[in-house]
């Protein structure tokens, strides 16, 4: 496996070296496999199309050769940085604010790694810890609504069926390594609160009745504060829980999911 090409960006952390492919299996597979030394930390590799893209619970992630963004990178990240909420925060973060440097619109956050626009998910999210840590993003960017409906995924979208016009996949990537670099210095910096106060105003539930559906069961309250450490819910016997946020599987408007958690096509 060659790259087509290799970018050097000028980044701090991730990015001084992207690896460009044609074709693999699955970038994060890719990247993973670059894991066994640290001096590949920030390596970037992307990929035009993937005959084994993997999505979260052992789902297949599809996208048609050059209609996306298959971006993995790989990261050697200090321990207070090691926390997979913090990192999905961290990556659905950065793809909403390429999402409205790029198409004027707002994303939304659908906990815990979905970014959702116009209601539809146009990018999934998958972070892996082995040797290093691997953080995958799949962002749809050119498929029509109708390939969509097609394919029986009718709760996917893409930045073309949202705003009615194409954009270049290879722009989009390399603003988006640039605003997860961005990003990944404030943390390296120690601010935690920038990202905190973006991601809590992306998932958009603050104050409101939510569900929690967590691994020990389902639970129903305000959601009264989140934070990296703990999501506050004010359950209906007035009793405030902290929810570790790795624990919470879904969490949603009380009663009204995004849409089906099981999306029909997607296994
Ligand atoms: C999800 O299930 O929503 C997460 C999907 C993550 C897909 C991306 S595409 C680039 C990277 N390589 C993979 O094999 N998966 C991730």
């Amino acid at each position: 496996m060659t790259p087509r090409e290799e970018w050097q960006l000028d980044t701090r952390h991730l990015g001084k070296r992207v690896l460009v492919f044609d074709e693999l299996p699955s970038t994060n597979s890719y990247a993973a496999m670059l894991a066994h030394d640290p001096e590949q930390h920030g390596v970037a590799v992307l990929a035009e199309q993937q005959t084994a893209g993997r999505g979260q619970h052992g789902r297949t992630w599809q996208c048609p050769a050059g209609s996306g963004v298959l971006l993995s990178i790989l990261l050697f990240p200090p321990r207070s940085l090691r926390s997979v909420a913090l990192l999905t925060a961290w990556a659905s973060v950065s793809v909403c604010e390429v999402i409205r440097k790029t198409t004027g619109l707002q994303a939304k956050i659908k906990w815990p790694n979905d970014v959702l626009l116009r209601g539809k998910k146009v990018c999934g999210i998958l972070i892996e810890q082995g040797q290093g840590t691997v953080a995958g993003i799949g962002l749809n960017v050119n498929q029509s609504q109708e390939s969509f409906d097609a394919a029986e995924l009718p709760f996917a979208g893409s930045l073309a069926a949202a705003t009615g016009h194409d954009f270049s996949t290879s722009e989009v990537a390399r603003r988006l390594l640039a605003e997860l670099d961005a990003e990944y210095e404030r943390l390296y910096q120690g601010d935690f609160a920038s990202l905190e106060t973006c991601w809590k105003w992306r998932v958009g539930l603050l104050g409101k009745r939510v569900t929690a559906e967590c691994f020990d069961g389902r639970r129903d309250g305000r959601l009264h504060d989140m934070t990296f450490a703990g999501l506050h819910l004010a359950e209906n016997d007035g009793k405030v829980a902290v929810l570790q946020p790795e624990t919470v599987q879904h969490l949603y408007p009380e009663g009204r999911p995004y849409f089906p958690l099981i999306e029909p096509g997607s296994a």
